[in-house]
């Protein structure tokens, strides 16, 4: 039931970020990141429903792509606040929203594309989290 909620919430996370009038493009960061990666789908679509069971460098480093073409994180590896708050606060309380950005932007990994997946699994895992909490 719970990875039911879960896989409820990544959809929402998806079709959120799809729609008309969205400054960010994550379902295009994700389609060019799979091409230039030369993801194989299975693990697109797991890493979309929030499965981070899989984790190799390719992967950390096609999370970072995907990180930085969809605006959430700069070349210097700070992050765009407004973008992620606003992104959480779609679904999520104001206090939930803020929630997911303090929880997660202190996340660094040891290299460059271990930064973009703990960041991108913080994310995802935070704001599924923070949704479950105030709605159940
Ligand atoms: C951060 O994201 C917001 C919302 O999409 C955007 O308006 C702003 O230009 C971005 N900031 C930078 C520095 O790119």
């Amino acid at each position: 039931m719970k990875s039911l909620v879960a896989s409820g919430v990544a959809l929402l996370l998806l079709a959120s970020s799809i729609g008309p009038g969205c400054a960010q493009d994550f379902k295009g960061a994700i389609d060019e990141c799979t091409k230039e990666f030369e993801m194989d789908m299975d693990v697109v679509v797991s890493l979309k429903y929030g499965d981070f069971s899989e984790r190799d460098p390719l992967i950390e480093c096609f999370t970072e792509c995907l990180m930085k073409r969809s605006g959430f994180m700069f070349d210097d590896f700070s992050y765009n606040k407004t973008l992620i708050i606003g992104f959480a606060g779609r679904y999520l309380e104001p206090e939930g929203a803020q929630y997911v950005y303090d929880n997660c932007v202190d996340k660094f990994g040891t290299t460059v594309c271990v930064t973009g997946f703990e960041m991108y699994q913080c994310i995802h895992e935070t704001a599924v989290a923070e949704w479950v909490e105030s709605n159940f």
